[in-house]
C-alpha cells in the first residue's frame, strides 16, 4: 500500500471531519485513534470507499506515513497530548513534523516545540477554529512552529482551509506558540463578542419585552448589514428554533450557566502580565463565571432587589442597541489586536496582525464583515498601536459611543446587567482621556509605602512625608 500524505491521531468530532476535509481535497491520510473501536467505525463508516488508511497501533500508524511524516494530533488539550508524544517520539525520524491541532496552553506549545526540536522534529501548535462544520468544510487554520518546515505542510493546511476572496484562511504566524496564542486571543474574543451579544438579547428582551421570535427578526436584519458575521447569523437561529417536544422556543429552555474550557480565561490570565488591559474578554469571562454560581444567584434572587420602575424601552432602542453592540465589538477587537501586538513583541512571535485579520475573515467563530475595515487598519499601518486610533474604525467610536451611553445608562437604570457594554464604554473613556486619576493613586501609594511619584511640572523621581 502506499504511504499516506498525512497522518492524524485523535478521530472524535473534530478530528474525523478534519481527516475527511483532506481526504477529500485529494490528500491520502492515515488514522489512528487510542479506542480502535472508533477508527473502525470511521474506516466502515464515512470513511468508506475513501483514501482513509485506519491504522490500529501507533508503529503501524507512524510507517504508513510517507517521509518527512506529517502528522496532524486532533486529541485533547492538556496530559493527552503529553501522552501522544510520548509514544510518537521514539519512532519518529529526523525531520518529521508534528502538528497539535487542539486548543493547547501557549505555555505547553513552548515546551514541546522546544523539546521536539531538539530531538531533531519539527513541531508546529496549530489553532483550528470553526467547529464541527468548520474542520469538514474548512476552517481558519493559525499555524505556528518551525518555520523552514512551514513549506512541507502549507500545501495541505492552505487547501483544507476556508477560501476567502483573498486567499485561504491559513498563514504562518510565527515560530514557537504563535499560532496557539493567536487562537487563544482569537477564543477570548469569541468570549466577549458572545457576551455583548448576550447582553443585547438580555436588554432587548427585558427592556422591550421580546419575544424570542421577535428577536430572532431583530438579529436576521442586523446579519444582513455591517454585523454581518457567524455569531450574529447563529443567534438568529437559535433564537428561532423551537423545541419539537415542548413547542417553545428551545432557547428558554435552555439552563443559564455557561460552561466553557479554559482559551478565555487563559487570555485574560496573560494580559496582565503583559500590561494590556482587555475588559471586555474580562468581562465576558466574569459574566459566565457568576452564571455558573445559579443555586446562589436563585437564592439571592429572593433577597436582593432591582430598580423599582421598570419603564418599557421604546421600539427605536432596537437601533440604539444595534449601534452599541457594533460599537463594543469594534472596542472588543481593538483590546484583542492591542494584546496580539504585545505579545508579538514580547514573546518574539512577530505576527501580522493585517495578515491575521484576513484569515479570521473566513471559517472562523469570529468571522465577521467587520474584519475587513480591521484588516484594512492594519495593511494600512502595521505598527498601528490600538484600533481606535485607525481614523475609519476609531472615527466610528467617536460618532456611535453615544449609542454605547445609552444602553449602558438604560441598563443600569433598569438593572440588567452589561458587563461588557460597561466594560467598552469604560475602556473607551479611559483610553481617549490624556489625563486619568491615577495622579491620586500614586499619591497614596507614596504615602503608605514611599513608592515615589514623577511629577508634570518637573522631572525627576519623588516622594514627600505626607503627614
Ligand atoms: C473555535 C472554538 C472552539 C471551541 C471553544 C469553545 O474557534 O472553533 O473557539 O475552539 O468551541 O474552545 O470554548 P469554550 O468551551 O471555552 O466556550
Amino acid at each position: 500500500m502506499d504511504q499516506s500524505a498525512i497522518g492524524l491521531i485523535g478521530l472524535a468530532v473534530m478530528g474525523e471531519n478534519l481527516a475527511l476535509n483532506m481526504e477529500h481535497h485529494g490528500f491520502s491520510v492515515s488514522v489512528y485513534n487510542r479506542t480502535a473501536e472508533r477508527t473502525r467505525q470511521l474506516a466502515e463508516g464515512r470513511g468508506r470507499g475513501k483514501k482513509l488508511h485506519p491504522t490500529y497501533d501507533m508503529a503501524e500508524f507512524v510507517k504508513s506515513l510517507a517521509p518527512p511524516r506529517r502528522i496532524f494530533l486532533m486529541v485533547q488539550a492538556g496530559a493527552p497530548v503529553d501522552a501522544v508524544l510520548a509514544q510518537l517520539k521514539p519512532l519518529l525520524a529526523p525531520g518529521d513534523i508534528v502538528m497539535d491541532g487542539g486548543n493547547s496552553f501557549y505555555k505547553d506549545t513552548n515546551r514541546r516545540s522546544k523539546d521536539l526540536e531538539a530531538a531533531g522534529f519539527h513541531y508546529f501548535g496549530v489553532g483550528v477554529s470553526g467547529g464541527e462544520a468548520g474542520a469538514l468544510n474548512g476552517p481558519c487554520i493559525m499555524p505556528g512552529g518551525t518555520r523552514e518546515a512551514y513549506p512541507l505542510v502549507e500545501p495541505i493546511l492552505t487547501t483544507i482551509a476556508a477560501q476567502v476572496v483573498d486567499g485561504p484562511c491559513c498563514a504562518y504566524m510565527g515560530p514557537g506558540s504563535a499560532g496557539h496564542y493567536v487562537k487563544m486571543v482569537h477564543n477570548g474574543c469569541e468570549y466577549a463578542v458572545m457576551q455583548l451579544i448576550a447582553e443585547a438579547y438580555d436588554i432587548l428582551r427585558g427592556g422591550l419585552g421580546m419575544s424570542a421570535a421577535q428577536l430572532a427578526d431583530v438579529f436576521g436584519r442586523w446579519n444582513e448589514g455591517e454585523l454581518s458575521s457567524y455569531l450574529i447569523e447563529i443567534t438568529q437561529k437559535v433564537l428561532s428554533y423551537v423545541d419539537p417536544d415542548t413547542r417553545q422556543p428551545l432557547v428558554d429552555l435552555i439552563l443559564d450557566q455557561a460552561g466553557q474550557k479554559g482559551t478565555g480565561k487563559w487570555t485574560s490570565q496573560d494580559a496582565p502580565d503583559l500590561g494590556i488591559p482587555i475588559p471586555n474578554i474580562d468581562a465576558a469571562l466574569w459574566g459566565r463565571n457568576i452564571s455558573a454560581l445559579k443555586a446562589e444567584r436563585v437564592k439571592a434572587a429572593d433577597f436582593l432587589t432591582g430598580p423599582a420602575a421598570s419603564a418599557r424601552l421604546d421600539a427605536s432602542f432596537v437601533e440604539v442597541v444595534r449601534d452599541a453592540l457594533y460599537t463594543g465589538m469594534i472596542i472588543s477587537y481593538a483590546q484583542a489586536m492591542a494584546l496580539l501586538r504585545t505579545a508579538s513583541h514580547d514573546y518574539g512571535y512577530d505576527l501580522n496582525l493585517s495578515e491575521i485579520a484576513r484569515i479570521w475573515k473566513g471559517g472562523c467563530i469570529i468571522r465577521a464583515k467587520l474584519l475587513d475595515p480591521i484588516q484594512a487598519a492594519f495593511r494600512g499601518s502595521p505598527d498601528l498601536v490600538n484600533l481606535l486610533l485607525d481614523a475609519e474604525l476609531g472615527g466610528l467610536v467617536n460618532r456611535r459611543q453615544s449609542s454605547l451611553r445609552q444602553v449602558v445608562q438604560q441598563a443600569v437604570g433598569l438593572g440588567i446587567p452589561t458587563p461588557a457594554f460597561n466594560a467598552s464604554v469604560a475602556y473607551f473613556d479611559s483610553y481617549r482621556r490624556a489625563r486619568l486619576p491615577v495622579n491620586l493613586i500614586q499619591a497614596q501609594r507614596d504615602f503608605f509605602g514611599a513608592h515615589t511619584y514623577q511629577r508634570i511640572d518637573r522631572s525627576g523621581t519623588f516622594h514627600t512625608e505626607w503627614e
